[in-house]
């Protein structure tokens, strides 16, 4: 497969191995660490309930019956529902020092994953764009008003991502991983947006909504919506979390 092995993708696979003998030695590239957190101190603060009944159906049959589903009705879903899909995703669990442990697990715990909500369809949150504060357990403003055409716009054009209630979109904080893991740090940052996405969509499945990653889109284009300059931090997934088309199956 000489196309494979000429692909840039594929090269970078083989200059990031660990070889067994050769890991110590292997030089990291000096990449400046990262602030943990990020912030928006000024933006107004919309308040997430903490207080949910936490028994929604088995782990078993939500595996079981998990299915990308393309097809929303276009109802909204509550604040309760937005706080458990967001504690679900990147919930803290616990502390340890300055670590803020998650639902999701993450490599060296060091989180490069920032969550950002675009609400269009949420009962008593006016439509706009919110950045997940995972300390606060807070959602923070950055923009008011429908952002379904521009997202879905950017998702290729991707037409079902227009009736979703909430669109998640993750980016990449890369300093925060790769000056510790340096460019193998790469791998570690897409295995942690994996980790989040899944934890959505099964908490997606047991509250009884309808979602389906995307990681289809116009890189700049998503990251010009939420304003992030694309190298410090860039959008890297998305999904889309509806509320359930019963005449529909996907
Ligand atoms: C990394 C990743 C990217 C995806 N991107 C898209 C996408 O852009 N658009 C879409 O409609 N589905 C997308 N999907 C959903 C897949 O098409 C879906 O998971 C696959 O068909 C298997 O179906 P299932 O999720 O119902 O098991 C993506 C899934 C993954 C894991």
């Amino acid at each position: 497969m000489p196309e494979l092995k000429r692909s840039p993708a594929w090269q970078y696979l083989q200059e990031t191995k660990f070889v067994r003998g050769k890991v110590e030695a292997s030089s990291r590239p000096q990449i400046a660490p990262a602030e943990p957190f990020k912030q928006y101190p000024t933006a107004e603060k919309v308040l997430l309930p903490r207080r949910w009944d936490g028994e929604k159906g088995s782990l078993w049959k939500v595996l079981q019956q998990r299915r990308s589903i393309r097809r929303y009705s276009g109802s909204p879903v509550s604040i309760t529902d937005l706080a458990l899909l967001l504690w679900a995703s990147q919930g803290v669990t616990a502390q340890a020092g300055p670590y803020y442990l998650r639902t999701a697990p993450s490599a060296g715990a060091l989180y490069p994953i920032e969550t950002y909500v675009v609400a269009e369809r949420v009962e008593g949150v006016m439509q706009g764009i919110l950045h997940f504060d995972v300390r606060g357990f807070q959602l923070e403003r950055l923009a008011s008003g429908a952002f379904a055409g521009r997202v879905t716009a950017g998702a290729l054009g991707q037409g079902f991502m227009a009736r979703a209630s909430l669109v998640f979109i993750w980016s990449a904080v890369l300093r925060r991983t790769m000056s510790k893991y340096g460019h193998r740090g790469l791998r570690y940052i897409f295995m942690d947006a994996g980790h989040i996405c899944q934890n959505l969509v099964l908490a997606a499945e047991a509250l009884g909504f309808a979602a389906c990653p995307v990681a289809a889109f116009y890189d700049d284009e998503l990251n010009e919506i939420l304003d992030l300059d694309g190298t410090e931090e860039t959008v890297i997934y998305m999904a889309a979390v509806g509320t359930r088309d019963v005449k529909a199956q996907d």
